[in-house]
């Protein structure tokens, strides 16, 4: 079954305030890949930030609405469809944060699945009319990898924490109304993203604020997990790839060819730190702690994206080193962003719970 992109004209996005959201917002009207309107949903948890957006929706004005709104909230939800003749979605919206989910589960499944199945439903209520349901997920539904091998479409599910389990929980839903009611649904699960606007909870945000700042830099055991990093830029330009020409029904892993240990990546953000903004003392990496691991740590994720480079023609762009070195930038750049983003109920979350 295809989908019609020209149909394309009110597209839902979901969790816009966030760091991949707005990035994928950013992205779709500055390089006028997108012609339509964008119709912003956001609850504005801990992570969202609609200040990310405010010079967008200057910008485009009447191609740009914000709606906070809660996505568990179904009557808010069928509100926004309703008043913005919604014909397409990229839903985004996600508690996202794996050592969050450690701690408090609750949330993830009230929003990465109950969530998801609110626009769901109204999706199927309008399937007539709705052009494509795209569902933003993530490679660590297949759960860890040893030292070899790569995750596949074909990779079977065998999530380890809440927050997998419930991106893996949404995954089958949103596939489930494919098969069951012929929802035109596509689905993008993707490796680590790094660059501007992410919440300084993540290893690189958290790495670069605490350098900055003298305090330690707490790598999780070892430090020889691996991720498979990919710039966000790339992630936004893969994820419209699938929406324009992806097969309905089909999934796309989609990854960085990046592959790198923690400590590794703590020690290049030291490093380029020390060269843009050198400090007091013997460089950065002097900040480095080995503490207590996450539970349930998964070793290592590797991304097989042939099928979006074969059948999408998407490949990265983006070297890790210019990609890093632009995101440290950013970071020394932003420092109304970042002083706004830490006030608050904001806390840098390093894990106190095992580390206290
Ligand atoms: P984020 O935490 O930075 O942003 C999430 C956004 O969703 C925030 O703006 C938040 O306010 C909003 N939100 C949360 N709960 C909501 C609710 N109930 N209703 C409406 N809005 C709500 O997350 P991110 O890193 O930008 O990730 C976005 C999506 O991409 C998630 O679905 C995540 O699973 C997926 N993903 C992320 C990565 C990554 O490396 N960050 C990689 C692959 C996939
Ligand atoms: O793989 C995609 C996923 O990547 C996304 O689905 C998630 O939303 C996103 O948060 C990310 O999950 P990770 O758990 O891999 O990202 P995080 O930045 O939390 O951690 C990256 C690695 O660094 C991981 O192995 C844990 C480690 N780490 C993390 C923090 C915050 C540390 O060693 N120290 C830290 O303080």
């Amino acid at each position: 079954m295809s989908k019609n992109p020209k149909q394309m004209k009110n597209l839902l996005v979901t969790g816009g305030c966030g760091f991949i959201g707005t990035n994928f917002i950013r992205y779709l009207l500055e390089s006028d890949v997108f012609r339509g309107r964008i119709i912003n949903v956001d609850k504005l948890t801990y992570a969202g930030n609609p200040e990310n957006l405010a010079e967008i929706a200057e910008r485009f004005t009447g191609r740009y609405v914000f709606e906070k709104v809660d996505i568990c909230n179904f009557s808010d939800l069928e509100n926004v469809f309703e008043r913005h003749d919604i014909d397409s979605i990229c839903h985004f919206a996600a508690e996202s944060h794996v050592d969050r989910s450690i701690v408090g589960p609750g949330a993830f499944i009230q929003t990465n699945i109950l969530g998801t199945f609110n626009l769901l439903e109204l999706s199927r209520a309008r399937a007539d009319r709705l052009a494509l349901f795209h569902h933003v997920s993530t490679d660590e539904v297949f759960g860890s990898l040893g030292a070899s091998g790569y995750f596949t479409e074909q990779t079977p599910y065998r999530p380890n924490s809440p927050y997998s389990a419930s991106k893996a929980a949404s995954d089958h839903l949103v596939r489930a109304y494919h098969k069951t009611y012929g929802l035109r649904v596509t689905i993008s699960n993707c490796s680590n993203n790094y660059g501007p606007y992410q919440f300084p909870e993540k290893l690189i945000p958290l790495m670069i604020l605490n350098a900055l700042a003298g305090k330690r830099l707490p790598v999780y055991g070892d430090g020889e997990n691996v991720r498979d990093w990919l710039y966000v830029t790339d992630h936004c330009r893969a994820i419209w790839k699938v929406m324009e020409c992806g097969q309905t029904g089909e999934t796309y892993n989609i990854g960085g060819a990046n592959e790198i240990p923690n400590i590794e990546v703590v020690e290049m953000v030291c490093d380029i730190l020390d060269e843009l903004e050198p400090g007091p003392g013997s460089g950065r990496r002097a900040l480095i702690r080995f503490v207590t691991d996450r539970p349930g740590h998964d070793r290592r994720y590797a991304i097989d994206f042939s099928k979006a480079r074969d059948t999408l023609g998407w490949q990265p762009q983006e070297s890790f080193a210019s990609g890093l070195k632009k995101t440290v930038q950013w970071y020394l750049d932003q420092r109304r962003w970042v002083q706004r983003i830490q006030s608050g109920e904001y806390q840098r979350w390093i894990a106190m719970q095992y580390n206290p």
